[in-house]
């Protein structure tokens, strides 16, 4: 498989108080398009990412909401996947081309979060989690917590252990202009941080987050005939599910949609995981990224947190994490994630990615998950 990435865009993310969702899908789509050099004409199929936009303000019709924004009448298809809506966007605009059906498509995540109280937008995300969760008044962090300690009895690792993904985040989110916080963290200032679900802490999660994400994708022979740039390549698209609820898994140490799925995407894309020179997690919460690095194979079980402690998941370590600051420090607009994932991932490869460059990378993997990873979505990237 080989689709082109062309164009990307990224918002700001962060608490966008005088931007609605209309505003950011606009925003993130012309920027993109202007990035690609196209025009909205050219554009054969959009496919929209969003969670949110109906539970929250009763935005529903998305399809025909961004045909008014964008000025189209081709298709526009809505997705959503709670957490893992962008990813499943791009995975479904990626099928549609490889059909033959289009030959390009504009893929956009965009979430407006913070407008709700803390309250509302829990109550909101809890729609991603299943009936007996919300009914034990289980919160994201709360689930994830649970994880936490489940890994914690099984591996011997510590919250200062997680203390060390919020910190690494937080570092390579200083060089992140697009970022929500971008401040440097101790581990002992995560560990004095409110406790949020133990042992969890404030500075353990991702935070409320406004915020947009687009690419142009297309197949090479579209682009070359239409003399477009062409550099990057998704060589790898996959897809799996789990139950919604935790307590129907066989593990809670692994989430095996995310294994199941980087499996079929490194199948693709002819790679291993000793190929990959850099991943985008879905650190929603820092156990979440502990998780994905093993499920990717990137290390073995129970043994992530090591590495991460030796500093080489960091800017000009071995295999850099999150070189965007991952959804705990870049921020976590839900259906925006999953593009700016791979958006990140595309300035690496392009060399593009100013004072957080990896060096001379040629392979990145993006891990987008939906809840407590009852969807999970790989993509593999190649320069
Ligand atoms: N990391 C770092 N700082 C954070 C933060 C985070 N995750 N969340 C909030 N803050 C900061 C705010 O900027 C604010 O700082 P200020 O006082 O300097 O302005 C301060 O902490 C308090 O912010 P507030 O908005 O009152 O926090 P809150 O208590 O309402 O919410 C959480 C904190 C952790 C509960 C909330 O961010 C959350 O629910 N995160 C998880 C989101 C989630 O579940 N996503 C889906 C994943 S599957």
């Amino acid at each position: 498989m080989k689709i082109s990435i062309s164009g990307l865009y990224q918002t700001q993310f962060g608490e966008l108080w005088d931007q609605s969702l209309e505003d950011l899908i606009s925003k993130a789509a012309n920027g993109c398009l202007k990035d690609s050099g196209i025009t909205i004409s050219q554009v054969q199929s959009v496919f929209i990412g969003n969670m949110l936009g109906g539970v929250n303000e009763n935005k529903q019709h998305l399809s025909s909401l961004v045909s008014q924004l964008l000025k189209t009448q081709v298709p526009v298809t809505r997705v959503e996947s709670a957490c893992a809506s962008g990813g499943m966007a791009l995975r479904l605009a990626i099928q549609a081309i490889n059909s033959g059906d289009i030959d390009n498509a504009l893929v956009v995540g965009a979430e407006k979060m913070t407008d709700l109280s803390a309250c509302d937008i829990s109550k909101a995300l809890m729609g991603a989690a299943s009936a007996e969760e919300r009914t034990a008044d289980l919160t994201f962090p709360g689930l994830y917590a649970l994880l936490a300690r489940a890994y914690f009895h099984q591996f011997q690792a510590s919250e200062r252990d997680l203390a060390k993904v919020a910190v690494k985040n937080h570092f390579h989110a200083t060089f992140n202009p697009k970022a929500q916080f971008r401040f440097p963290i101790t581990a002992d200032q995560v560990l004095s941080s409110t406790k949020v679900a133990d042992p969890l802490k404030l500075l353990d999660c991702s935070p409320i987050t406004d915020g947009a994400a687009a690419i142009f994708i297309a197949t090479p022979k579209w682009l070359k005939a239409h003399h477009l740039k062409n550099s990057v390549y998704i060589s790898g698209s996959a897809q799996a599910q789990d139950s919604l609820s935790l307590s129907h898994r066989t593990s809670l140490t692994s989430l095996s949609a995310t294994k199941l799925a980087a499996h079929k995407a490194y199948a693709q894309a002819g790679i291993t995981p000793k190929d990959i020179d850099l991943v985008e997690v879905h650190d929603c919460f820092t156990i979440a990224e502990i998780l994905a690095l093993e499920d990717l194979d990137i290390y073995p079980k129970g043994e992530a947190y090591a590495h991460i402690n030796k500093k080489e998941s960091y800017l000009g370590g071995k295999k850099p994490v999150n070189t965007s600051g991952g959804l705990k420090a870049c921020g976590h607009p839900v259906a925006a994630t999953g593009i700016k994932q791979v958006i990140e991932a595309t300035l690496q490869l392009r060399q593009q990615a100013g004072n957080r460059q990896v060096k001379a990378p040629k392979v990145a993997v993006t891990q987008n998950i939906g809840g407590t990873g009852g969807t999970a979505i790989v993509h593999v990237l190649i320069r």
